[in-house]
């Protein structure tokens, strides 16, 4: 079958096409129907059937004879180990530690946090809460112990599972007392912690609250698979929104499990058995989706790496990885390739490895330049794919569905719409746009399975962030069009989410952070065109009136408590002090057009700003940081 009649077989008849893809899950009881639009515009998929994740990714692959089968490659140029585990294996240990959760109290529904690097047990925490119905919520290890409280008070974990330390290049991350610190913050608490000790840094336990990884598992009985609800939330994932309070997006089991599985073959092209490697981490749905739960529910083997594209030890430690275990088909962020080809732009690592087996190369995350991807292609001489999805959806929206056929790639877009997705460009009103032109990306509802249904606990700011702007559609927060040939193009958010070097911020809330400084009356974080990282955020502080410290101090002190606070993955390191901001009548602060001042883009003089100056004076301050472009 071709793309067209794949989607046209979709279109013409959803709840057929969503019941046939459930076929190649195992049920403990079957659906009855797919989708349950009771109450809509709240949609939901497989209510009324009964599964388990981890009996589908893990315990179906060893009764089918692929016990033997590698599941987990841990390759960890950080700190110079490989390790291969089977899926008999991986169902060994997670049952074990499963059983070992629930011997202290876990059970269906409880919420677990998992705060832990790219070890392979971070994966094994995943599925062992899967395999009891605990829902898990995995933060990532560049947030610091703010940014984990928030998160504790907002899902309220029975426990939380962390690694004594994470290894980034040169330092050694001390996980222990940032979990410590986000404990002694959030308002509630643990019943306990679970704490895998690495070598690198054994951590100091707290008695009576934490206990040991491999301890605490000792004579347990191994866990079982629960069956759960087709709609139980596998697990929450924050992600950042307009302000500090980030939206903890809930993905349904049944319609993960089957949305997974289809996009392994038909947008991805492996096969099982076949190696497959998304180079991010579990922290991001990236790696939620396709380092741990679709390549295993495929029978894939999946590569968990720890590690940078650059200076773990070199620019050719990517093509190392995939020509020692012979992937397939491969996964990045384009700021990985930027940084990859600054170092190495000739592409002489490539050539010091057999990278026969790789087939193709997917590009997501932030917005693919068309360098970086002729770049790619030329140096690896294969395809190399630009594809567009979120947090929310958990699946690609739009991409190039190779497993189906490879459609003609135009460079600059993420290709059309997936089976599930009917894409639709809008004006401000809800009018659709002609093909062509730009404006707001929403698609009609329902989502498809394994999208997110609401936000956890959140369901009023789940309508206004999604629903309500345009009634009968998902509201994605990107800008783009539509070409003549139903192609997608992504060009910019709508809201103040940024990316730095694929991971998404916030800048709403690096505001909330600058504006506890206590010298500080007013602010504005922008988003700035960054060549590696693609952007990275920009401060303007005005001070309360009287304060006369040295302007030098006052940003250090700004860019140490957003370091702090949210982490070092913000990458805040600018930051100037204004007189004041630009503003419209209103009071709005005009954001976009700083950002397109710094960028040295063109811009139109806002016509309800309060004083046109205020513009020449912040194209000053950027200068003095070295970013306006004139
Ligand atoms: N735990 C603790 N700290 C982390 C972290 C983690 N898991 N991940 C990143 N950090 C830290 C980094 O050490 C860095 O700290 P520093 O300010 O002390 O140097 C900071 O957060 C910023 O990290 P990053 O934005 O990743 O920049 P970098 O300079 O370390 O590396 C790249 C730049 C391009 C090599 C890197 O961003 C990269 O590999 N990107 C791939 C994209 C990706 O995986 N995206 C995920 C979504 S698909
Ligand atoms: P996240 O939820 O972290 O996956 O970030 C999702 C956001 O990243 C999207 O809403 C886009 O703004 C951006 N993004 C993801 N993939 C692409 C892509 N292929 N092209 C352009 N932007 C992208």
């Amino acid at each position: 079958m071709s793309y067209a009649e794949v989607y046209g077989r979709w279109q013409s008849d959803p709840e057929g096409f969503w019941m046939e893809q459930a076929e190649a899950i195992d049920w403990v009881k079957k659906p009855s129907k797919a989708l349950w639009d009771e109450n809509a515009p709240l949609y939901e998929w497989y209510v009324d059937g009964e599964v388990n994740t981890c009996w589908n990714a893990v315990d179906r692959h060893v009764e089918n004879g692929r016990g033997s089968q590698v599941a987990l490659i841990h390759d960890s140029p950080v700190t110079g180990t490989v390790q291969k585990i089977t899926y008999a294996e991986l169902r060994n240990r997670v049952a074990l530690l499963a059983g070992a959760l629930r011997a202290r109290g876990v059970e269906k529904g409880d919420r677990v946090i998992i705060y832990m690097p790219m070890v392979p047990q971070a994966i094994e925490a995943m599925l062992a809460c899967a395999r009891i119905g605990a829902i898990h919520s995995v933060v990532f290890g560049g947030f610091a112990s703010h940014e984990l409280a928030v998160r504790i008070d907002d899902c309220k974990p029975r426990a939380i599972i962390a690694a004594s330390c994470g290894v980034e290049p040169g330092r050694v991350v001390h996980y222990k007392p940032l979990l410590d610190g986000a404990i002694a913050q959030a308002a509630h608490k643990p019943d306990f912690c679970v704490i895998f000790q690495r070598e690198q840094e054994v951590a100091e336990l707290e008695p009576g609250r934490d206990v040991d990884w491999h301890a605490f598992q000792y004579g347990v009985e191994p866990a079982e698979c629960v069956p759960v609800a087709g709609n139980h939330p596998a697990y929450i994932l924050y992600t950042s929104g307009t302000t500090g309070q980030p939206k903890g997006v809930i993905r349904p089991t049944a319609g993960h499990l089957v949305a997974l599985n289809w996009s392994m073959k038909n947008v991805y092209n492996v096969d099982p058995g076949d190696v497959f490697w998304a180079a991010s981490d579990v922290g991001w749905v990236v790696g939620h989706s396709y380092i741990c739960y679709a390549p295993l529910i495929h029978g894939n083997t999946s590569i968990v790496f720890e590690g940078k594209p650059v200076g773990t030890p070199d620019a050719g430690t990517y093509w190392r990885v995939m020509a020692d275990h012979g992937v397939r088909s491969f996964f990045t962020a384009p700021t990985a390739f930027r940084a990859v080809k600054r170092e190495d732009p000739q592409g002489e690592f490539i050539r010091k490895h057999d990278l026969s087996k790789l087939e193709i190369v997917y590009l997501a995350g932030e917005r693919a330049d068309p360098d970086t991807i002729n770049w790619a292609k030329r140096m690896l001489d294969k395809p190399v794919i630009d594809h567009w999805w979120q947090t929310e959806t958990g699946w690609p929206i739009a991409a190039n569905p190779v497993g189906i056929e490879l459609l003609p790639v135009k460079v600059g877009s993420p290709s059309v719409a997936m089976p599930g997705y009917e894409i639709h460009i809008l004006d401000e009103a809800g009018k659709e746009l002609p093909r062509g032109e730009l404006g707001a990306i929403a698609v009609k509802l329902p989502l498809p399975p394994g999208t997110l249904p609401t936000l956890w606990n959140a369901e009023a700011r789940f309508r206004k962030s999604y629903l309500d702007t345009f009634p009968g559609y998902y509201e994605t927060g990107d800008a783009g069009m539509i070409d003549e040939d139903g192609y997608l193009y992504i060009m910019a958010r709508t809201d103040d989410v940024i990316n730095v070097a694929g991971h998404r911020l916030s800048t709403g809330a690096m505001e909330e952070v600058l504006a506890n400084h206590p010298d500080v009356a007013e602010t504005a974080v922008i988003g700035v065109h960054d060549e590696l990282k693609g952007q990275l955020p920009v401060g303007f502080v005005c001070l309360t009136k009287g304060v006369n410290r040295p302007h030098e101090d006052i940003v250090k002190e700004c860019v140490a408590m957003v370091r702090d606070q949210i982490g070092p993955v913000a990458a805040f390191k600018s930051a100037v002090v204004v007189d004041r901001l630009p503003k419209t009548r209103s009071g709005k602060i005009l954001r976009a057009t700083m950002a397109k001042i710094a960028d040295g883009e063109a811009y139109k003089m806002p016509a309800t700003i309060d004083d046109p100056a205020i513009l020449d004076e912040i194209a000053a301050a950027l200068k003095t940081i070295g970013f306006a472009r004139s």
